[in-house]
Order: structure tokens, then C-alpha cells, then sequence
């Protein structure tokens, strides 16, 4: 048997007590948005880096970040010639609720016919245990063709906003011929993907101020204007009836599309009826002029994320609140920046805000557009391994989410990603009964065993 058989054989042998691992990796709740699970999320770096010792890697560390930490480890025994992959994944994951949406406790990890349900399964517990179960194999088959490290990071899921001065701290320890990012998913079970678009996301909050107190709405109702419909006559005005975004000059740095670039959405398997299922809605919703492929590639939107006033608890309470907020972010295509959007956020708010409230706004987050490189030695590593265990062509495609590490390794590393993953778009990621498709995970351990091997000079 080569290598690459025994490695192959040594991931289908395992596939119980890989499954068993990646519970115990779920069970431990590393929501980085909450202060609340801080321990949680330094519990879950320490399991991570664990992991890293247990798979014979050297220099593992838990990092200090400006935030949450992140993990490093490295097996630099191929040799200088050989070329060094840098693994990237993120061990934190989005906040559960609404909770009692969830059949199952979200950090348990259940199994139920080929899916196993739980907060991060797929994005991306599932595919950072698959990258290290694939160079497992491999090390099981004797040594390895690359020289392998990791990054693994905790507040992907807030904007890895610490995690570029992390990277240009220290871009030697980081320095790689290619970057191996499992967090950009698939189409579909059976169409095996690579992803070389991401968007840039601005996450904004906007408040509004009224009454110095809560008021009685029937002694002031009329007199007083209502923060919470100031707040959502604001919200109301940043689309027009086109779904078109009127921040001014918001589209003024988006790069149109050219012909071919149309043409290629045109041609990717992106069915409205899909869609539809996915996500439950009567009908679509969006600008006329684009198909939903290009509307969530390579348009940017405006999104109200979540809205808070008043009374919200059970029953009715005669209430005129004095302040209203919506959370609201925009995702942002090329070649937009998140500093823009701010500044046209605000002169929108200068322009349309009424005299009778105040408002504030805050960036909590900003991530950039990435579009990577299809022409690398990974991408077309990577492009093969696909193809091999799926036997189907490759598709490449341009994704509506963010991954902030990608821009970071871009600009202070010069390394470029490989973007895929075994994540499916109906996992319900970020949302209740997230899960994991087995028989493509199990596809992609071995798909990431071949890249490995394909990865060799
Ligand atoms: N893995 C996702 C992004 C993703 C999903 C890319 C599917 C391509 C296909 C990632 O973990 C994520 O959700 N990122 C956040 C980042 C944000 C907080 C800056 C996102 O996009 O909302
Ligand atoms: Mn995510």
C-alpha cells in the first residue's frame, strides 16, 4: 500500500473515535461574544493545543492575543525544501439562542441519522477536527510530505479583530506557502467547492434617545416623539424600494461585473427553490437586477441584525420607552472598506435623524473582502484532492460570508488561502440545530489527506 492508501484506511478506521472527539470538542461552549464564557473559551484553547501535543506537533502554545488567545503548534520535519502548509481554523462559536429552539442541548453533540447536531459542529469544530484528523492519518502512514502548522484561533465569530496584529506580530512564526482554510464550506453534498470570494462585514450600533425616562404612552403619547419609531423610520430609509442601500455614495467604490464574471455566477447550481427551502421564506427578496448567486457573492446589503425597545416581556405594558437600538451590519464587496460605510452611516444619520431624538453610534466590528488567488500550488492541491474523492469537477465560487484571517494573512504575511470546507448550506449554522453532515465530513477528512499528499513538491 503507498502511503496515501494507509493514511486513507487509517481515517476509515477511526471514523468512531474521531466522532467521539469532536463531542467532547463541542461540549465545551466557546461563545466568544459573551464575557460570561471567557474560561469556557480559554478551557477549549487549552484542549485545542492539547490536541496539537497529542498529534506529535512542537512549539505548541496558547497565545496571548488582545482577546481571546490563540493556539500554535508546528512539525517542520519535512525539511526546508518542502513546502510548509499553514492550517487556520477557529475554535470559538456563536451564542445558541434562541435555546429552546434547540431539540437537543446545543453542547452535547447527539447523533441523529447521518447528521450530528451542536453548536459549531460545522462552523467549524467539525472542520479544524478534520484538518488535524487528516494530518493524523497521514503521520499514522509514515512521515509527512509538508511541513505543517496551525493557527487556531478564538474570536473568528467576532471579527478576529485582535488576530491581524497577532499575525503581524509574528508573521516569521507564521510564514507559509499556503494557507489551508476549511471555513468556507461546500454547495452541496455532492458538489465539492472551493471559495476564493469572501465579503467584508461592518457591524454597527445605532441608538436612539428620547424621554429622559420611560413614559406613560397614554399621558405623553402624541406629544413625544417615540424613539423606537425613530429608530425604525431611520431603519426603514436606509433601502429603497428596489432593495437598493441609499447611504450616500454607498455604491460608489462597488466594481461592476464584467461579462464572464456574470456568466460564472449564472452557471453555479444556486436554485432559487433551494433557497426557499433552506430557509422557509414565502419568496424571495432582493435587487431586481441581479440573480440571489450574485446578490450574495458580490453585492453588498444592509442588514438589521436586531432591534430593542420597549416592553418585550408577556402582556402588555402602556409604555413609551425612552430609547430604542438596532444592531445593524452591512457586508461589503469589493472595493468597499468598513471605514467608509461608517462615515456614510453617519452622514445618513446627520441627514435623516429628526430633532427630536439623540443618537449614537459604535463600530463593534469590521471584517475585509477577500478574494484569494486560484492560480496557487493549494488551490490546485486542493482542487485535485476534491475531485479525487468526489470524482466530479471541482466548482469555484464567491461566498457572502466573512472570514477575517484571510485579508490579515494577505497583508501581513503574504500568504494566501486555500478557502474550503465540508460545512453544508443547510447545517443551520449560526443558528438553532446546527449540524454536520457525516458522510461529508467523513469525504473531507479524506479529501484533506489527499491535499496533503498533492501538496508535495
Ligand atoms: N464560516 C463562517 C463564514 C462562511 C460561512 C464563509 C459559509 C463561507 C461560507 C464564519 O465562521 C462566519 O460566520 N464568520 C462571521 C464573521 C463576522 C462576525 C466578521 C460572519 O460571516 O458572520
Ligand atoms: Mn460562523
Amino acid at each position: 500500500m503507498t502511503d496515501i492508501q494507509t493514511a486513507i484506511e487509517f481515517a476509515r478506521q477511526n471514523r468512531e473515535r474521531f466522532l467521539d472527539e469532536l463531542k467532547t470538542f463541542v461540549s465545551m461552549p466557546s461563545v466568544s461574544t459573551s464575557d460570561e464564557h471567557k474560561a469556557d473559551v480559554a478551557r477549549t484553547a487549552e484542549w485545542v493545543a492539547e490536541q496539537l501535543r497529542s498529534l506529535g506537533m512542537s512549539r505548541v502554545a496558547v497565545m496571548p492575543t488582545g482577546g481571546h488567545p490563540a493556539v500554535y503548534g508546528e512539525w517542520l520535519g519535512a525539511g526546508k525544501k518542502a513546502p510548509t502548509v499553514l492550517i487556520y481554523g477557529h475554535y470559538d462559536v456563536q451564542p445558541v439562542d434562541p435555546l429552546d429552539l434547540w431539540k437537543s442541548d446545543p453542547f452535547e453533540g447527539v447523533l441523529r441519522g447521518e447528521y450530528f447536531f451542536g453548536r459549531g459542529v460545522s462552523d467549524m469544530k467539525g472542520q479544524v477536527l478534520a484538518s488535524m484528523k487528516a494530518v493524523e492519518s497521514a503521520m499514522s502512514a509514515g512521515k509527512l510530505p509538508v511541513n505543517v502548522k496551525w493557527l487556531i484561533e478564538g474570536e473568528e465569530e467576532v471579527g478576529s479583530k485582535n488576530l491581524g496584529p497577532f499575525i503581524q506580530k509574528h508573521s516569521d512564526l507564521l510564514k507559509a506557502d499556503v494557507c489551508l482554510n476549511p471555513d468556507a464550506g461546500m454547495m452541496s453534498a455532492d458538489l465539492p467547492t472551493i471559495t476564493y470570494g469572501l465579503r467584508g462585514l461592518c457591524y454597527l450600533e445605532l441608538r436612539v434617545y428620547g424621554p429622559a425616562k420611560d413614559l406613560h404612552s397614554g399621558l405623553y403619547g402624541g406629544t413625544i416623539h417615540n424613539p423606537a419609531q425613530a429608530l425604525t423610520e431611520l431603519v426603514a430609509g436606509m433601502h429603497d424600494k428596489n432593495g437598493r442601500i441609499t447611504l450616500p455614495g454607498f455604491y460608489d467604490k462597488v466594481r461592476k461585473l464584467t461579462k464572464q464574471e456574470r456568466a460564472a455566477f449564472a452557471s453555479l447550481p444556486v436554485k432559487d427553490r433551494e433557497l426557499l427551502k433552506q430557509t422557509g421564506v414565502k419568496a424571495l427578496w432582493g435587487e431586481p437586477a441581479f440573480i440571489p448567486a450574485e446578490r450574495v457573492g458580490a453585492r453588498p446589503t444592509l442588514e438589521v441584525n436586531g432591534l430593542l425597545s420597549g416592553w418585550t416581556g408577556k402582556g402588555s405594558k402602556t409604555v413609551l420607552p425612552a430609547y430604542a437600538m438596532a444592531k445593524i451590519s452591512c457586508r461589503l464587496v469589493p472595493d468597499q472598506t468598513p471605514e467608509d460605510v461608517v462615515r456614510q452611516m453617519k452622514a445618513y444619520l446627520r441627514k435623516n435623524a429628526p430633532k427630536t431624538v439623540r443618537w449614537e453610534l459604535d463600530e463593534l466590528t469590521h471584517s475585509g473582502w477577500a478574494i484569494t488567488d486560484l492560480n496557487s500550488r493549494g488551490v490546485q492541491a486542493m482542487s485535485r484532492a476534491l475531485e479525487t474523492v468526489w470524482g466530479k469537477k471541482t466548482l469555484f465560487r464567491r461566498e457572502g460570508g466573512s472570514i477575517g484571517v484571510v485579508v490579515h494573512l494577505q497583508q501581513y504575511a503574504g500568504v494566501e488561502s486555500v478557502l474550503t470546507g465540508f460545512g453544508l448550506p443547510d447545517d443551520d449554522i449560526h443558528s438553532p440545530n446546527e449540524r454536520l453532515h457525516l458522510p461529508t465530513w467523513h469525504k473531507g477528512i479524506e479529501a484533506l489527506v489527499h491535499f496533503i499528499y498533492n501538496m508535495k513538491v
